[in-house]
């Protein structure tokens, strides 16, 4: 069977609608932002996405913050691989409890998904996005009063594209899956 990778579909030039499945393999991240407002109405459906995600028993044990401030984009941006804050539109940051065995065992992964999920929601409304890990835990902690009962799971920058970046090399689907056994 021939595959197609994500690798090989960019988005067209045209004004033909792409299928969704097609849009979502254009997806890169997207470092350089043009300062253009985000309509509030792709902020609430980006958040929604979040929101509805799913859960290790539905325990939704993540917080987000969502950082608009200047002055605060300015202050979190500081590092060597996270300047791109400053000039995000938004940046949210994933955060969870851990207050319950189910929480500890899957909180991380629960705001994970949430976090993608609000990135494809992005992508899928033309807005681009970055995983941040590129930050001090102490440093945000105490900048964003952010409880020490409350473990961070990454940050994402979110903004109007500036470029459309080349796609990055991925390892062929024959490296990397085992069917039915490793
Ligand atoms: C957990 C995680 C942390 C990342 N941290 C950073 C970061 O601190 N700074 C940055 O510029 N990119 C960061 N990235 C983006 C990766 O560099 C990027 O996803 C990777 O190069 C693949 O490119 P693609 O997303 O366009 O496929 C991070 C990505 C992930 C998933």
């Amino acid at each position: 069977m021939k595959r197609t990778t994500a690798t090989h579909i960019t988005r067209p030039t045209t004004t033909t609608p792409m299928e969704p499945i097609d849009t979502l393999l254009t997806r890169r991240t997207v470092r350089k932002y043009a300062q253009t407002p985000i309509p509030q109405e792709k902020i609430d459906k980006i958040l929604e996405a979040g929101r509805q995600s799913p859960s290790a028993v539905n325990r939704q044990p993540w917080h987000f913050i969502l950082i608009t401030d200047q002055s605060l984009k300015d202050r979190l941006g500081n590092g060597i691989f996270n300047r791109h804050i400053r000039k995000s539109a938004f940046t949210i940051i994933g955060t969870y409890t851990t207050h319950d065995k189910i929480s500890k065992r899957w909180g991380l992964v629960d705001t994970t998904i949430a976090l993608q999920t609000m990135a494809i929601a992005a992508h899928l409304q033309d807005i681009g996005t970055c995983w941040i890990g590129d930050y001090n835990e102490q440093k945000l902690r105490e900048t964003l009063n952010i409880p020490e009962t409350t473990s961070i799971a990454a940050l994402i920058t979110f903004g109007t594209p500036q470029n459309t970046p080349a796609p990055k090399k991925k390892k062929p689907l024959n490296q990397i899956l085992h069917t039915n056994t490793w």
